[in-house]
């Protein structure tokens, strides 16, 4: 019966019934009270109604009843709140080796592009049984990327990443939609998300004539020529840019940031703004001169490079001068 009539959308995703049982917890618990609360409401008009010759008595207040009626709602209180958080913070933190997929969002639709260099429009095809994490921004104005079976949503901000991530249960096809009011055809901003066998879903990533996202990646890096610059033997007049994906970096500042998807994306947009330490503000910005999906090649390109320094934990001209071969551009001091 409830197959005819379901009351949420099916559960497709490991987070789906940690959400549900949560979310039932809670009509529960918000149930019970509301019914308790109405029950006695008749009861006592009932029971206490204006009788003549009756009159109303004043009692004092109870501190049994009192302190019972508040540390029992504290701890349930406090359960939800707990419980909420271990959702929360599974939800929000994508597993280390999630294969990973970028979505531009535009007014009106999703474009996807996958790390392996498939591209899609609307439509998002992923392997049953495998953590997805999903990197989104958007080329004008806030959208939501929300899945219903898979219990997320996320919005998808321009000028900056946001991520999600999903592991399918079940192979089929479920709904994309935007869930944030974006213009005049927000409604029709939807699609599927199509979760195949996993030997399905290889036959149809390697179908591919652009080759990784990465490779096209590394082909723009020459293009622009941010290979000049950034040489992977430290003696370029930009940082290395070797292994530095998730590495901890030395701003000019005194800072320390990670270099996330977020701060390499910063950083061609807007490399003045948190340089790293011992480098010239010499780089120019590329905003406006590359687009959405050519950020995502460099950043994916970048976060495909090998670490060949290894132990170096920071990317600094000084660390790089305690190796002793760091030199900015040709002009060796003896
Ligand atoms: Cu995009 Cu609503």
């Amino acid at each position: 019966m409830l197959n005819n009539f379901p009351l949420w959308p099916e559960q497709a995703s490991t987070l789906a019934h940690r959400v549900d049982a949560l979310y039932i917890f809670l009509l529960v618990i918000t149930g019970t009270m509301a019914l308790l609360v109405c029950t006695l409401v008749i009861f006592f008009a009932a029971r206490f109604r204006h009788r003549p010759g009756v009159r109303a008595e004043q009692i004092e207040g109870s501190d049994a009843l009192e302190i019972t009626w508040s540390v029992i709602p504290l701890f349930i209180f406090m359960a939800i709140f707990v419980w909420g958080a271990v959702v929360y913070f599974r939800e929000r933190t994508p597993p280390a080796d999630s294969t990973e997929v970028y979505v531009v969002a535009k007014q009106w639709m999703w474009k996807v592009e996958h790390a392996e260099g498939q591209r899609e429009i609307n439509e998002l095809h992923v392997p049953v049984g495998r953590d997805v994490k999903l990197i989104m921004t958007s080329q004008d104005v806030i959208h939501s990327f929300y899945i219903p079976a898979f219990r997320i949503k996320q919005d998808v901000l321009p000028g900056r990443y946001t991520v999600e991530w999903f592991h399918a249960t079940k192979p089929g096809v479920y709904h994309l939609f935007c869930a944030e009011y974006c213009g005049t055809q927000h409604s029709g901003m939807v699609g599927s998300i199509v979760v195949m066998e996993p030997a399905q879903y290889e036959a149809w990533v390697s179908g591919n004539p652009s080759g990784p996202l990465s490779v096209s990646g590394e082909k723009t890096f020459a293009e622009l020529g941010c290979s000049t610059c950034h040489r992977p033997d430290m003696q370029g007049r930009g940082p290395n840019l070797q292994g530095v994906y998730g590495k901890s970096v030395q701003l000019e500042d005194g800072r320390t940031v990670t270099a996330d998807e977020n701060y390499l994306r910063e950083c061609i947009l807007d490399p003045g703004s948190r340089r790293v330490k011992g480098y010239q503000p010499i780089m120019p910005t590329f905003q406006g001169l590359v687009t959405d999906e050519q950020i995502n090649e460099l950043v994916a390109y970048i976060k495909s490079l090998g670490d060949n320094q290894s132990g170096a934990k920071t990317t600094t001209r000084a660390a790089s001068q305690l190796s002793g071969n760091a030199q900015p551009s040709g002009n060796q001091v003896q």
